[in-house]
């Protein structure tokens, strides 16, 4: 068979274990940990099909090895606890019976533990452990980590290695990266240590290296180990690329395989988790530079979800393996589409954070794109119907195409009707934004799904209360959508507005200064791309705050971008739009205040005001046929996560 991406399939053999390709899954904490933090059913299900998939290896995540000074987070699996070996056993296997190579990433927390999270008198009076006495920007103390306990936190890393080997795990991942403990040590911004284990390079890399040596006795030659660091720390006064190459190369003799990544969390999520910002695969160049001075393989990770990328990635040389988080989160299989020739199914990931803010809020997952994310135990497979069924999906955005992708897949005759002649609804508008194409583009592939699976897709058909009696279905999915809300504000009806939903059609209309009127998620994501077409941009919004809507891991990014690129004006009330601009009111100013009242000045006014739903339109449908769901923002405006989420679940209801 000749495959389109031959390197990204081709095996590799680190120490004497052989990955069938070289797409890996990189570690994604779980949320399924008991209170004991043993590995849940439903985290094994998960790293499970991330195996099925076809990744070469599956790393599990966060396994903390010294609890006495680890007492950290919520998800860390604890392996000094009762049931722990067999849990880590069945998960272990449930990953091997798939071809795939299990990994466990043996990680400690250091100064940066949350110990507080599992101190129960919540008094804040646990302390943490880390390279020197200090105390943290939140005010939590730390204490420098005495010679005695780095002895047993080495030993620690030891036994947890040996009890990983007998669970069935076939390689480690030691996280030396992100800023945790091993990074606090190779780090001279968090070491300020006088002894051995601080001051020159070396004394920095001891820790690390006395870690290795403790795994490697554990588990014997052969067994592969590899190393997970920042190739650069990213801030000014962390350790730099230089400085990082240098770090490899003093870890070297001790690993099999050397995984670059990058920054710390302690700088925000934004360079760990490479943001919608960024460009994909912007820490190759890092994986680049450290492939030069060292000779064990090396993997590169960082915003990558498109099979050519990682080719040419692997083909030219700048890393042996890559790993993927979020690309597996969205769509598992990407690694068996990649294999089988079929990389136009892939699902792929937006970098919309919905899974990191998700687990930090709720500890639950969940995926935009992915819907079964987190229930991977109740399985993948769809569930033919008993009986098939005519099905009508009114509206094509991303609710009603997965709705009828699944249905499809079930065996239903589906008919999905569009009234505009382009399918995707309001992701239309995305793609003018450069950072936001993926989730332009996700609608075609959702489309490219649905018509693989036998859904007949009518553009240009609006579904009326008699097209629905007409039609005769027998279930009747209404994902109309909703419609951008235009309040009856005095000049927001002139030929200087447009209406954000349009701003992909007119984007050539609009002139150098601009008012963007509202400052939700969508107002701010058109007030940045504005910004970076070199216009001059005031951002109006009436709230104190900007994007509320934005997930509390998108929107201190979304921030930091609309800090570069808008002039904000929160606290203001837009009056009237006049050709000169928006009139506004200063909510925070006495009545008296002269400036009460300015003009926001811009040529063009962009009007970003929310969206309503089309309730309408729903009502006119709702006796349309016998089993009839009102599905994503024709039911409550929200988000395109509950749009595609309550489509799979109207599909698997009929
Ligand atoms: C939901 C989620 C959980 C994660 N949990 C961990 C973890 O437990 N340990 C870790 O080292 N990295 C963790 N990461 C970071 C990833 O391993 C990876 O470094 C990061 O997501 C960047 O890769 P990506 O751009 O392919 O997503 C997590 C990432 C996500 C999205």
């Amino acid at each position: 068979m000749k495959r389109n991406f031959p390197h990204l399939c081709q095996p590799i053999t680190i120490g004497n274990i052989t990955f069938w390709n070289r797409m890996f899954s990189a570690p994604m904490g779980g949320t399924d940990i008991t209170n004991d933090g043993c590995i849940g059913p439903k985290s094994t299900a998960f790293y499970e099909l991330r195996a099925k998939g076809g990744a070469g290896a599956v790393t599990v995540s966060e396994c903390m090895v010294h609890p006495k000074t680890d007492g950290s987070h919520a998800y860390h699996l604890d392996t000094t606890v009762l049931n722990s070996l067999a849990a880590a056993t069945y998960t272990a296997d449930a990953i091997r019976r798939h071809g795939a190579m299990p990994s466990l990433e043996l990680s400690h927390s250091g100064m940066f533990a949350g110990t507080y999270m599992t101190d129960k008198t919540r008094q804040k009076e646990m302390h943490q452990w880390g390279p020197v006495d200090t105390v943290r920007a939140d005010g939590v103390k730390v204490k420098a980590l005495t010679k005695e306990l780095i002895a047993e936190i080495v030993s620690a890393y030891g036994e947890v290695a040996g009890l990983a080997k007998r669970a069935g795990f076939e390689m480690l991942l030691i996280h030396g990266g992100h800023g945790w403990l091993i990074n606090q040590f190779l780090s001279s911004y968090f070491n300020h240590r006088t002894d051995e284990y601080g001051g020159s390079l070396e004394n920095r890399c001891r820790l690390a290296i006395e870690i290795l040596k403790a795994v490697r006795q554990a588990v014997g030659p052969g067994f592969p180990i590899e190393f997970r660091m920042s190739g650069s720390e990213l801030f000014d006064e962390g350790y730099d690329l230089e400085e990082g190459c240098r770090i490899a190369q003093q870890l070297e003799p001790y690993i099999d395989l050397l995984h670059v990544s990058a920054g710390t969390y302690q700088r925000g999520f934004g360079d760990t988790h490479p943001s919608m910002f960024k460009s994909h695969g912007c820490n190759v160049y890092l994986a680049a530079e450290i492939k030069k001075h060292v000779s064990v393989p090396v993997a590169t990770i960082g915003g990558l979800n498109d099979p050519a990328q990682m080719e040419e990635i692997i083909a030219s040389g700048k890393a042996d393996v890559v790993y993927m988080a979020r690309a597996l989160l969205a769509d598992p299989y990407l690694p068996r589409k990649v294999t089988e020739n079929r990389e136009d199914e892939i699902v792929r990931c937006l970098r919309c954070f919905t899974c990191m803010a998700e687990r930090a809020v709720t500890s639950t997952r969940r995926c935009t794109v992915n819907p079964l994310i987190g229930r991977e135990i109740e399985g993948d497979e769809i569930r033919p119907a008993a009986i098939r069924k005519k099905v009508l999906v009114a509206g094509g955005g991303p609710g009603g195409l997965y709705a009828a992708y699944t249905a499809a897949r079930r065996g239903h005759d589906v008919t999905l009707c569009e009234k505009e002649t382009e399918i995707g609804g309001i992701l239309k508008s995305e793609q003018a934004l450069p950072f936001k194409h993926e989730m332009y583009e996700l609608a075609g592939t959702y489309r490219l799904l649905a018509e693989r699976a036998g859904v007949k897709i009518l553009t240009g058909t609006e579904v009326t209360k008699a097209f629905a009696e007409d039609f005769g279905a027998d279930a009747l999915i209404i994902a109309v959508g909703s419609k951008p809300l235009v309040p009856p504000i005095p000049g927001l009806d002139g030929d200087n507005v447009i209406v954000v939903n349009d701003y992909y059609r007119n984007a050539d209309r609009v002139g150098d200064t601009v008012v963007v009127f509202g400052g939700g998620l969508a107002g701010c994501e058109c007030a940045i791309h504005l910004g970076q077409q070199g216009k001059k941009v005031h951002l109006v919004e009436m709230r104190d705050m900007l994007a509320p809507d934005a997930s509390i891991r998108h929107r201190p990014l979304l921030l930091k971008e609309i800090e570069k690129y808008a002039e904000i004006h929160t606290g203001y009330q837009g009056l009237e739009v006049t050709a000169e601009g928006v009139l506004c009111r200063n909510l925070h100013a006495e009545e008296d205040d002269p400036d009460r009242q300015i003009l926001m000045p811009g040529e063009t006014v962009i009007c970003a005001l929310g969206q309503r739903s089309r309730s309408d339109v729903v009502s006119s449908l709702l006796d349309g046929a016998p089993f009839v769901r009102v599905i994503g923002d024709a039911a409550k405006v929200s988000t395109i996560t509950n749009a595609v989420y309550q489509g799979y679940h109207a599909a698997l209801d009929i």
